[in-house]
């Protein structure tokens, strides 16, 4: 087997320093607790925080980031906060909508997942002429936004690309593989391509490559069919998905064409479905994103964006980013891990993301014994 690069970051040293920041955050030490005494006059704990997310193609807005942003937010103001969330599935015009009537009502803060992070950046632009500010959340808005929480992005890429390689083993730059790319509307699909062919290009042949419109599963599974019809479906050495859902009708496209060996196939977002394929063999791999450190450190900084409790705010977005808008924007930068079937249990079975009875149904109880899972 080739020997593999070592990746540019470790993701354990990004782990501890973040891991930092969030253990003195959750210990009170930053000061953004739910004691009203120590809200400055800013705002008190009465405030509403706006969230903006972009699509339900994918389960984790819904199943995840929401409800546990609205849960801190309740438990960082003594239950005087709230949140209106809004989901744009997939429509730029719909979420340009969205931040208007927020923008309207006045809420204190708005947390922004952009479907188009170009086309919003004249609404984020409004929101700061009326006061509002505005932190993007998990994609890179353009415009003036205060700040940034996100994962590592070009890191995902990297992951995945690297545990494609390992997952192929011995390849030449004359084997094929194919590239399924996110939504062009959507600056992580680039960061995570960008990350992925760090890793592959020169030590294999990327045959078709595509951009996949709002990242779509069954968009993903047309694109896939063109691919094996071109390239052949026993000349596909391997498949980056850039997430679960794509790779999900990747499979079904191998399928139709008679392919019972699937080739290695990457993911993202640890979906349930793709934990369940990952521990039938179907899937080689996913990106574990810890969620609750996301959007837990979003609704932290928001309450401490309203509530004026500036040095808390440093505190949590001491990383810098580039928009192609704007310099040196407050940022964390939250890491992730590559998901096997090898570490199922030291991730989302023990954040408590999913319990041993939502992956070991029925169809999987065996493949759950055969990996130590009960
Ligand atoms: C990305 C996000 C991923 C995944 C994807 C598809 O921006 O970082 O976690 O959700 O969108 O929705």
């Amino acid at each position: 087997m080739r020997p593999l690069r070592p990746l540019r970051r470790t993701a354990t040293a990004v782990a501890a320093a973040s891991t930092m920041t969030l253990s003195l955050a959750a210990c009170g030490a930053l000061g953004v607790t739910g004691d009203s005494s120590e809200a400055s006059p800013t705002k008190g704990n009465d405030l509403t925080v706006g969230l903006l997310l972009p699509e339900t193609a994918n389960t984790r807005y819904d199943k995840f980031d929401f409800p546990i942003i609205r849960s801190k937010v309740l438990e960082l103001t003594d239950k005087q906060g709230s949140v209106v969330y809004k989901n744009a599935d997939a429509d730029a015009g719909k979420q340009e909508t969205q931040l208007e009537q927020m923008i309207a009502d006045q809420v204190d803060v708005i947390l922004l997942d952009a479907v188009d992070a170009h086309a919003i950046s004249g609404g984020v632009q409004k929101a700061k002429d009326a006061g509002i500010p505005v932190i993007a959340y998990d994609r890179l808005a353009e415009g003036p936004i205060d700040a940034y929480v996100s994962f590592d992005n070009e890191l995902v890429g990297e992951v995945q690309g690297r545990s494609l390689l390992e997952a192929m083993g011995e390849v030449d730059s004359s084997d094929k593989i194919v590239m399924m790319n996110g939504s062009p509307t959507d600056p992580n699909a680039k960061q995570f391509k960008a990350g992925a062919l760090s890793e592959l290009n020169g030590s294999v042949d990327i045959a078709k490559s595509y951009d996949t419109k709002d990242w779509k599963p069954e968009n993903a599974q047309a694109n896939m069919a063109a691919a094996i019809k071109s390239i052949g479906a026993n000349n596909i050495k391997g498949v980056y998905s850039a997430n679960d859902g794509m790779a999900g009708g990747v499979i079904k496209a191998l399928e139709a064409a008679g392919v019972t060996d699937l080739p290695p196939i990457t993911g993202q977002d640890a979906e349930l479905d793709a934990v369940q394929r990952i521990l039938a063999g179907e899937q080689f791999m996913s990106v574990y994103k810890s969620y609750p450190q996301e959007a837990e450190s979003a609704a932290e900084m928001a309450v401490a964006k309203v509530q004026g409790h500036d040095i808390q705010f440093e505190a949590l977005a001491q990383d810098q980013v580039d928009s192609p808008t704007d310099k040196k924007i407050p940022a964390l930068l939250v890491p992730v891990v590559a998901l096997t079937k090898q570490n199922i249990k030291d991730t989302v079975l023990a954040d408590g993301i999913y319990e041993v009875s939502d992956i070991c149904t029925a169809q999987y109880k065996s493949d759950c014994s055969a990996a130590g899972i009960k």
